[in-house]
């Protein structure tokens, strides 16, 4: 029994160090394990299927079970050969920020409460909204990820543009927009009715005269359109919306113009992103997840708008009981500007990192991943086993198993059964997409450890299945 839930300071740090050396010896080894791991309902039913403890165990015991059948059974995110939907490649600065913040369980929702974490973060956005060459105005603030961020900026716009909620009220987004819009938009009681998925063009970006027309359409039928959400950079092949034609069209039309900018917004960061990503500095709201690419643990994103007093007039609400945290108006109460009252620390972990390792390590790491998704296609180009789908972009690039003699039909199956025989085998993750009504293959090479000999070894590792299951 220990009705404190306490410990002696020998007891927790004996405990403490046995957690740092799991995750150093995890971060060491990533790249000798094997990527996947499959178990069924059943065997972790028996393994871990118990009646809630009456009684505590030791620690030791409870790793030691840990060992066994939890983190035994994870798919490493984190390993320079995981390819697949959105790498989560995190580093070890934000994995210490988030065990500081919860150790000394900062309340990161009041300046009262928290002042200094509260100026820690609004320097963090602050860096942040420079590097997208936002104006002085903007202002945001660390959420749980590109959901939430999405969610919290159709918030934001709905009150801005509409006031509330509206039955005329339409919004326009690609075919290719990630489904944390639609659902943002489900949860804020917009109808299917009110939405327009604009199809994209050959190169899977918003098609702009598409658009237009759609946006005379709905006003000559007495539609009130007001939110137009562009991709920066998709999650199926890294295509960037164009921006600076949605900045003119949503400023004439007079629009909000939100990016979803969760995958590929740290782009910005190298010489080709910045080119592709031009116009983002006008947009009036930008999602941003630095728990992808810019290489921070889970549960880290960020939503940036242009002018911050718009999210204080969406989301402030003042209750009698928490009168004592309103305090002078140059004192940010971050619970005042989204969703969450009680919040963690979060910006502690990409501070800690901008400020580790510097901007310019920043910089190289993200250029990595589009230098290793060009290695990937052009190892696909010289085989006559693939077809590219679309080229390498913002770290994507997609591609299909198709020799010349094979047929749609067949073609569509074995991109499925090379993803199920990699996964088996665990050598490395890939995922298929849909594009344009064809299932494709899909890597995803943001991770900054890893090697072209993964990126070679993997392609040829998945051109032996295909050749194996087509007896060629
Ligand atoms: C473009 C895009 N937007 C939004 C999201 C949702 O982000 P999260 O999974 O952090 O909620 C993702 C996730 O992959 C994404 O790729």
């Amino acid at each position: 029994m220990n009705e404190k839930l306490h410990f002696t300071p020998e007891e927790m740090r004996k405990m403490g160090y046995q957690v740092v050396d799991r995750i150093v010896d995890h971060l060491c080894q990533l790249p000798d394990k094997p990527v996947t791991r499959n178990s069924s309902p059943a065997q972790l039913e028996k393994a871990l299927g118990e009646s809630l403890p009456e009684q505590g165990i030791s620690f030791e015991k409870i790793m030691q079970q840990l060992d066994e059948v939890v983190f035994s059974q994870i798919m490493h995110l984190d390993h320079p050969r995981f390819f697949a939907f959105v790498p989560g490649p995190s580093n070890y600065i934000g994995t210490l920020a988030t065990f500081l913040a919860s150790g000394l369980n900062v309340f990161a929702g009041t300046w009262l409460e928290a002042s200094g974490p509260a100026q820690v973060e609004r320097v963090t956005v602050d860096w942040i909204a420079r590097l997208f060459g936002l104006p002085k105005t903007a202002g945001g603030l660390f959420v749980s990820g590109g959901s939430m961020a999405n969610l919290t900026a159709l918030a934001v716009a709905r009150q801005v543009k509409l006031g509330g909620p509206s039955e005329r009220a339409t919004v326009y987004f690609s075919d290719q927009t990630h489904s944390s819009v639609e659902r943002a938009l489900k949860i804020l009681g917009f109808r299917q009715e009110q939405i327009r998925r604009i199809p994209s063009d050959e190169a899977f970006r918003l098609s702009a005269p598409e658009l237009e027309v759609q946006i005379q359409k709905d006003r000559s039928q007495g539609k009130q359109p007001f939110c137009v959400i562009a991709n920066a950079g998709t999650t199926n092949t890294g295509a960037v919306d164009p921006l600076e034609t949605l900045v003119k069209i949503c400023n004439r039309e007079g629009l909000w113009l939100h990016a979803d900018g969760a995958y590929g917004a740290p782009a910005i960061l190298s010489d080709q992103g910045r080119k592709l990503l031009k116009g983002i500095e006008s947009v009036d709201s930008l999602t941003i997840d630095p728990h992808k690419w810019l290489f921070q643990p889970y549960d880290t994103g960020c939503i940036l708008v242009r002018d911050s007093q718009h999210l204080k007039m969406t989301f402030h609400i003042l209750p009698e009981y928490l009168r004592d945290v309103e305090g002078k108006e140059t004192e940010v109460n971050f619970c005042d500007y989204g969703i969450e009252l009680t919040r963690s620390f979060r910006a502690l972990r990409l501070w800690m990192s901008f400020k580790m390792f510097g901007i310019e390590s920043f910089r190289r790491a993200v250029s990595h991943g589009l230098e290793m998704a060009e290695t990937a296609e052009k190892t696909l180009r010289r085989s006559l086993y693939w077809d590219v789908v679309s080229p390498a972009q913002l770290g994507v690039v997609t591609f299909r198993f198709a020799p010349d003699s094979m047929h749609e039909e067949m073609i569509d199956k074995v991109q499925q059964q090379i993803v199920n025989r990699m996964i088996r085998e665990g050598y490395a993750m890939v995922s298929t997409t849909e594009l344009k009504g064809r299932t494709v293959l899909r890597l995803c090479t943001i991770n900054p450890r890893t090697t072209k000999e993964d990126i070679q070894n993997t392609i040829q590792k998945m051109e032996g299945i295909g050749r194996e299951i087509y007896g060629i």
